[in-house]
């Protein structure tokens, strides 16, 4: 079946390499022959019709929300705000005229993100899921449902959900940018992009002795990693170190780079693994100099780096995609870089300690 890992020794390493046939089965299933988006004619109206969204998810769904909040804002113009679920449930902020809530869950049945739908639900607010799971609770009980066609997904640490959701939300916030008429929609050709991620993705997943051995050489035996960026990059920070703490039980943080300097630079001792995720041409500089301040204090300084933007002190380089889209790559090397440290450790890296696939508990 599917959910056969195969040859592999662990389903997260087979999930880790579905990612690039991943992105092409989105690509056919949401672009017609004449490589338009074909997006629910209601779905599309009630997203034209609203004046802010609020993404509701979870964990690594969450950190997709964050990802998703720049492709909004960027290819559709309309402002977003993504939520953890459990926090928006009981501190629910004051919302906009005109609302519309998109919900991710890899499983559909996460009951922090179910007690919004319930509630929203009840306000008369349209939402919509997306899911890996046909037919789940969230699905059902949403207005409309996006299907992340990943194939299922039974490692408990997530990984291509979390590609997928990406992808998903950048085509639905193209579709929505066409129909809004801006030009960053019309002008983003999504379709080739997910075609050069598929294969930037690939270019990683084809080098898995390197991440072999940045685990073996800088993470085993280490208590602390951070990893650190600026926008975009730092939402990735915060997905790369959940990946670590969850498999590996190195306590990690993301940080946003120019944060460093306010407090978390204290932590570093001699050693201690740094991860610069540097994608954004605007700031990569910046993010350069943070990385420098923690070397200076003993920091084992790493960086994954697009191919524009890089120099030959870099370690880990990522084909060049639109600056929006690096998310889908950027997260490879450190989903990798987990899933060894783990494997070396001798840790169970399909079933973590302590944690459940779903969450079915609020
Ligand atoms: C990811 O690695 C986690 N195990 C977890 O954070 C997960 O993403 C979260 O529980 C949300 O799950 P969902 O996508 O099924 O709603």
């Amino acid at each position: 079946s599917e959910a056969d890992k195969g040859t592999y020794p662990h389903y997260m390493l087979k999930e880790i390499d579905d990612q690039p046939a991943v992105m092409r089965k989105l690509v056919q299933t949401y672009f017609n022959d004449a490589g338009e988006i074909d997006l629910d004619s209601d779905l599309l109206a009630d997203l034209k019709a609203a004046d802010r969204l609020y993404i509701i998810a979870a964990g690594t769904s969450y950190h997709a929300g964050l990802v998703g909040e720049r492709l909004f804002e960027r290819l559709a113009k309309i402002p977003t705000e993504a939520h953890v679920a459990s926090e928006f449930a009981y501190n629910t902020p004051i919302l906009s005229a005109k609302p519309f809530f998109i919900f991710l869950s890899q499983s559909g049945e996460t009951a922090d993100s179910r007690e919004v739908l319930t509630n929203i639900g009840e306000a008369g607010y349209h939402s919509l899921t997306i899911t890996n799971v046909q037919n789940s609770t969230l699905s059902r009980e949403a207005t409309y449902t996006m299907l992340l066609e990943a194939g299922p997904e039974i490692a408990v640490a997530s990984t291509k959900a979390y590609t997928a959701q990406i992808a998903v939300e950048a085509i639905v916030a193209k579709a929505l940018g066409e129909a809004n008429g801006t030009d960053a929609a019309s002008q983003f050709e999504l379709a080739n992009q997910l075609g050069l991620v598929a294969n930037g993705i690939q270019a990683l997943v084809d080098q898995k002795e390197v991440f072999e051995k940045i685990a073996q050489d800088n993470f085993v035996d280490q208590h602390d990693a951070f990893y650190i960026g600026r926008g975009i990059d730092y939402a990735v920070s915060l997905e790369a170190s959940l990946k670590l703490k969850e498999i590996t039980y190195i306590h990690s943080e993301g940080v946003a780079a120019g944060e460093l300097k306010h407090g978390p630079i204290a932590l570093i001792e001699a050693g201690t693994p740094v991860i610069g995720l540097i994608t954004q041409s605007k700031t990569a500089s910046l993010t350069r100099s943070n990385l420098a301040e923690t070397a200076a204090r003993g920091s084992h300084i790493m960086t994954i780096v697009s191919k524009s933007l890089a120099n030959v002190h870099d370690d880990i380089i990522l084909e060049d995609v639109d600056e929006t889209l690096a998310p889908l790559l950027t997260i490879i090397p450190a989903q990798l870089i987990s899933y060894y440290t783990s494997l070396l450790k001798g840790l169970d890296v399909d079933k973590p300690r302590n944690l459940a696939k779903s969450v079915t508990v609020q």
